[in-house]
């Protein structure tokens, strides 16, 4: 698979086009940003163990009959993907509250959410991707009312294979973000699954084990997405 011009640079990811038109490569980059890009480190080996966790995740997903984007991987911080033509919308379940919900419900951190809660969010950093709802995505055409059904049901079959995944590995998985897109037809998952866009806490610690390390400044951001690799088995090496 022959990797050629660039075309989306996010802020973690560079999606490149390949000789097939209907695969891209996805290089995890080291670069880590928050709050909507106004912070941006580069953190080393991040894009390698996010790589690595995303295809573990992915594959996980696939044998539980979720349609997902992943293809295989091709090197240590790049994959090859089904190219989507990705909704503009984020998927968000919470099973614990925690971030922003927080401060906009005015709810206390860390109460559990029975039965999770469901979000979705325009993706628009220079909007801060603001909380939108169904009828949003209708009356501006995001998506129609079949893919919004399909991307709530996957948002949630996601996450009965995952938090029993995580619990199992004595983690909580407090909440998390993903995106779909379009691929023949079908709502797929795209994007990636790592502790960049989820919260992953310890079961007993409640020690916070992903990017809140770095939008709160706690350090140890890498070595605690490595600390959750290892306890999933994700191989690293
Ligand atoms: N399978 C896919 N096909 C097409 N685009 C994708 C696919 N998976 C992810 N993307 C897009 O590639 C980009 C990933 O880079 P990222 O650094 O996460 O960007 P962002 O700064 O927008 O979050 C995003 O725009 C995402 O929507
Ligand atoms: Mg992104």
């Amino acid at each position: 698979m022959e990797k050629q011009r660039e075309l989306i640079t996010g802020k973690a990811k560079t999606v490149y086009a390949t000789d097939d038109p209907d695969k891209l490569i996805i290089l995890f980059r080291n670069d880590t940003s928050a709050f909507d890009g106004e912070k941006l480190e580069q953190l080393d080996r991040k894009g390698m163990v996010n790589n690595r966790f995303n295809a573990f995740i992915m594959q996980k997903l696939e044998q539980a009959g979720i349609p997902t984007h992943f293809e295989k991987l091709l090197a240590d911080d790049e994959v090859l993907v089904k190219n989507l033509d990705m909704i503009p919308v984020e998927c968000v379940i919470r099973n614990i509250a925690s971030g922003s919900i927080v401060r906009r419900l005015g709810v206390e951190d860390g109460i559990e959410l029975n039965p999770p809660t469901f979000e979705f969010f325009l993706k628009n950093d220079a909007l801060h991707d603001p909380m939108i709802n169904d009828y949003h995505i209708y009356s501006f055409k995001w998506a129609t009312e079949q893919e919004v059904a399909d991307m709530k049901e996957l948002t949630f079959k996601v996450n009965q294979v995952l938090t029993k995944l995580f619990a199992d590995a004595g983690l909580l998985l407090v909440d998390y973000k993903l995106e779909f897109g379009r691929y023949k037809g079908k709502v797929v998952l795209g994007d990636e699954f790592s502790p960049d866009g989820c919260r992953l806490w310890d079961a007993k610690t409640r020690e916070k084990l992903d990017k809140d390390r770095f939008r709160q400044g706690l350090g140890g951001v890498v070595e605690a997405y490595e600390e959750v690799a290892s306890r999933l088995g994700v191989d690293l090496n």
